[in-house]
């Protein structure tokens, strides 16, 4: 296979590798290529956070950092970004990082699997909230601490040590000189297309026009977002991929738009910012999204990513079902729209074609409706649905005048409770027809027996969902 350079900083050098294969990931290049054995491999699907490390990049001249998986990410993706392991944490005096020092002072270090990844989550938590005097409340480390997994335990005196971190001398890093790295190396982008008889590439664009030219070009090379779902591929799969065409640096894909009806998401959109603007609008859905996977994942994996994805039990789609969102897909010669629920045909099949692209999500902004999404899975934190329940009603004079309800885990695709919601649509909100929607909903769909949960127990437990909206709504 033949192989790529790879440039970018680290500890405010610049690193430059050769031969770097397409889909080497980063916690490979981090042990083996540079030999820094801090972060470590745990699961190697994400789950874990023992691989946590933290990137930079620009964000409207100021640099943003966020912590990652590095043990699903390409290394490729960091093209031009700021890289820091635990090796980068130790103070110029040789002292130690106010998050390393506070896991000493509450005993929080534990074992050295997962203590790297926990102090290196800390570290992108030092510098969101302590760096700009911010207050780091349980809840919230407790938030953004929980893509950091310990199998023994002892989270308590981890979460004081995130408290604790604004107690110390302010740590040493200039904001200004990660600028001056990374705007020179924004400066330097040339954007060459792969050639049509290139056999390798990772290829990044930043314009939409050479994305979509790429994907014309390349209709068989991997598409990536934030690689949470192809990075398993590799790790867990051994997939190979020659051809990788990374999407998450695309400008257009990369935009927000809010008008006073209407939010358009670029479809390269982390998460972790896709949400933000989804809790100030729908603020109800706060705890259903923050629940989805832990912080790491949602700061990589893209809204795009999961639609294209189609996981039956994919967290971000009955949410957009409910909210009557339209997909925006492109090719180099025309583009086309659908509503989020028409564009699956089967499980985990949709009708993008080889050479499109979903580049954003439109969703109306319906000033009087009351929006509500919940999700059931085994694990309260970092873990996939058995089943979610989103629901957006507009009650006028009592009455049901417009509903939908996006359901996952209770089908082979992402759906809408159409049955359902021809039951309410009209109806007086009562009690009662609840309870008569959500004995209908339990009905409405065939769902399977899977090591989630039987069949039975996704029934009742959708029609349970139901029920827990009615009782949020009728709450004082
Ligand atoms: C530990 C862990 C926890 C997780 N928890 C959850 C969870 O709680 N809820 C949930 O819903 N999911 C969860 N996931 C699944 C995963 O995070 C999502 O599916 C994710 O949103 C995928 O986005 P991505 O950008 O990383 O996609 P990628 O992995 O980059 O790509 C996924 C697919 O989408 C395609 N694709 C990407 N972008 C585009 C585009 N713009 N146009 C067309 N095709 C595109 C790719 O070709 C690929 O087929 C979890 C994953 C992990 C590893
Ligand atoms: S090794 Fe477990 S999340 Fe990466
Ligand atoms: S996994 Fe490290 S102490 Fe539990």
């Amino acid at each position: 296979m033949a192989k790529q350079a790879l440039r970018f900083f680290k500890n405010r050098r610049q690193v430059l590798l050769e031969n770097i294969p397409a889909d080497r990931t980063l916690l490979e290049l981090i042990r083996d290529d540079l030999q820094l054995k801090g972060t470590k491999e745990g699961c190697a699907e994400g789950d874990c956070g023992a691989c946590t490390v933290v990137v930079g990049r620009l964000e409207n001249g100021r640099p943003s950092l966020h912590a990652i998986n590095s043990c699903i990410r390409f290394a490729h993706s960091i093209q031009d970004q700021i890289l820091f392991t635990v090796e980068d944490l130790k103070q110029p005096d040789g002292s130690l990082h106010p998050a390393q020092q506070a896991m000493v002072d509450t005993h929080g270090s534990q074992c050295g699997f997962c203590t790297p990844g926990f102090v290196m989550s800390l570290f992108a938590m030092y510098e969101r909230y302590v760096r700009h005097d911010l207050v780091i409340t349980r809840e919230q480390a407790q938030t953004d601490l929980s893509g950091n997994l310990c199998r023994c335990t002892g989270y308590r005196p981890i979460l004081d040590a995130a408290c604790r971190m604004p107690d110390y001398p302010k740590a040493l890093l200039s904001h200004e000189a990660l600028v001056a790295c990374l705007s020179q190396a924004t400066q330097s982008l040339p954007e060459a297309l792969p050639l049509a008889q290139v056999a390798s590439f990772y290829f990044q664009p930043k314009r939409l026009d050479s994305a979509l030219m790429a994907r014309a070009t390349h209709p068989q090379a991997l598409v990536v977002g934030g690689a949470t779902d192809v990075g398993l591929w590799v790790t867990k799969r051994h997939d190979h991929y020659a051809k990788i065409i990374d999407v998450s640096r695309v400008q257009e894909l990369c935009s927000i738009l809010e008008t006073s009806d209407e939010l358009v998401l670029g479809a390269a959109v982390p998460l972790s910012r896709a949400f933000a603007v989804l809790k100030r609008h729908f603020p109800r859905t706060q705890e259903y999204l923050d629940r989805y996977a832990g912080l790491p994942i949602r700061e990589s994996a893209t809204l795009g990513g999961n639609i294209a994805t189609g996981s039956p039990i994919g967290d971000s789609m009955p949410l957009l079902i409910a909210l009557n969102a339209r997909l925006t897909l492109r090719s180099a010669t025309g583009m086309r729209h659908c509503a989020v629920e028409l564009f699956y045909t089967g499980y985990r099949k949709n009708l993008l074609a080889a050479d499109e692209l979903i580049t954003e999500i439109s969703i109306p902004i319906e000033r009087d409706s009351f929006v509500l999404a919940y999700k059931l899975s085994k694990r309260r934190d970092d873990d996939i649905s058995i089943v979610a329940l989103a629901l957006s009603m507009t009650v006028k004079a009592g009455v049901i005048s417009a509903i939908r309800i996006g359901v996952g885990g209770m089908a082979e695709r992402p759906t809408r409770a159409i049955a359902t919601e021809e039951k309410l649509r009209g109806q007086l909100l009562s009690a009662s027809a609840m309870e008569d929607a959500a004995q209908g909903i339990e009905k409405e769909f065939t769902p399977i027996s899977d090591m989630r949960a039987s069949a039975a127990y996704r029934s009742q437990a959708i029609g349970q969902l139901l029920r827990r909206a009615w009782l949020e709504w009728s709450a004082p």
